[in-house]
């Protein structure tokens, strides 16, 4: 156990796009484990009110700066999520593709250098198309994305794999379906109106969604995703399969079957529904995920059902807006 621990306090991790909707809640739990002052938190935001002293501003488009602190904290772990996400890609597609891809390989790079020895980088159910099969999409489904996040994403993929193959990198991914939390607010994602509408109905009482009320997705709760991220990154890498990225379900569900869970405790909320652009991004997505590879590879299973999130959601965020 005290040799455990060891290993565990030598490693220094690296988190980019920390302060976003998963950096911020993977930085608690990972300096849960590996102690607050091994778990280097970056963005290219300035934190608000400087309380994190183990914090400091990174650019991922600076290959340079990288290389810098990586030897300066002898970091050994990265978890890189600084990205752009499905919406805003496509309005900057050029700018997703650029940040998306060119990151990635600056880390790929650097663990081919042997400056780190293990990078966590997820991928999304975004790889999927309109031509792969909607229900419980399977590990290796036709994946021909249409939009700019879900081809980077792709490609990302193969490029993991192809460090693992040829040089040994480890390289660990899960591809996320759309992630529900409220400690932080999402960015720029099509999922997004699935925290929305919790904020909206304890504040407003009533939504406008911006998908189709029979839009099924792929979704999960934050504690989920954290546990998962972990529990992959911590897995013995002889028993993973899959160096490209891993299928992950919990929970597949429409903005209509949302909206009724929330009625369950707040009889007077109201949904109504103005698709815009987001629609023809969640058209494309599968509607829910086989995830039976990362069952067997590491013994994924999720905790939290449809209703079990809407009570976390709404207890946390009735605290949060002093509602
Ligand atoms: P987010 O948009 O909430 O956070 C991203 C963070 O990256 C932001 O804090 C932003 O300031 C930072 N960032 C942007 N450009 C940067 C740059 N040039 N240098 C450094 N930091 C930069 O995103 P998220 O939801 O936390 O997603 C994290 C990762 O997980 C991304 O790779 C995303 O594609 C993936 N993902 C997220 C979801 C989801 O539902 N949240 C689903 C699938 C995959
Ligand atoms: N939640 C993400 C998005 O909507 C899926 O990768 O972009």
């Amino acid at each position: 156990m005290l040799a455990n621990r060891q290993i565990i306090m030598a490693e220094k991790i690296l988190v980019t796009g920390a302060l976003g909707q998963i950096g911020s809640e993977l930085t608690l739990a990972l300096r849960e484990i590996y102690g607050v002052e091994n778990v280097l938190s970056t963005d290219i935001q300035d934190q608000e009110n400087q309380s994190d002293p183990y914090y400091e501003k990174l650019d991922v488009m600076d290959a340079g700066k990288i290389a810098e602190i990586v030897e300066q904290h002898k970091i050994t772990i990265v978890y890189h999520l600084a990205a752009m996400l499905s919406a805003t890609a496509e309005k900057y597609p050029k700018k997703g593709w650029d940040l998306n891809m060119d990151s990635l390989l600056t880390f790929l790079e650097l663990a081919k250098e042997k400056k780190i020895k293990q990078l966590y980088w997820p991928s999304s159910i975004a790889i999927f198309g309109p031509d792969t099969p909607k229900n419980n999409t399977e590990q290796n489904a036709l994946a021909i994305p249409t939009t700019v996040y879900g081809i980077s994403k792709r490609a990302g993929e193969f490029w993991c794999n192809y460090y693992y193959e040829k040089f040994g990198v480890d390289v660990r991914s899960i591809r996320y379906p759309g992630l529900i939390s409220w400690k932080t607010r999402p960015g720029g994602g099509t999922t997004d109106y699935a925290v929305d509408i919790y904020y909206q109905a304890l504040e407003e009482g009533k939504y406008e969604c911006f998908l189709s009320e029979n839009t099924a997705l792929p979704m999960m709760y934050m504690d989920d995703a954290i546990r998962a991220t972990i529990e992959l990154m911590q897995a013995d890498a002889d028993k993973l399969t899959v160096r490209t990225s891993y299928n992950l379900h919990a929970l597949s569900f429409t903005p209509k079957e949302i909206a009724e869970d929330i009625q369950k405790h707040i009889p007077d909320f109201e949904i109504s529904y103005k698709p815009d652009f987001r629609q023809e991004i969640a058209d494309s997505w599968p509607g829910s995920i086989d995830d039976s590879v990362a069952q067997k590879d590491w013994n994924w299973k999720p905790k939290f059902d449809l209703s079990a999130m809407t009570e976390a959601m709404l207890g946390n965020l009735k605290e949060k807006l002093g509602k």
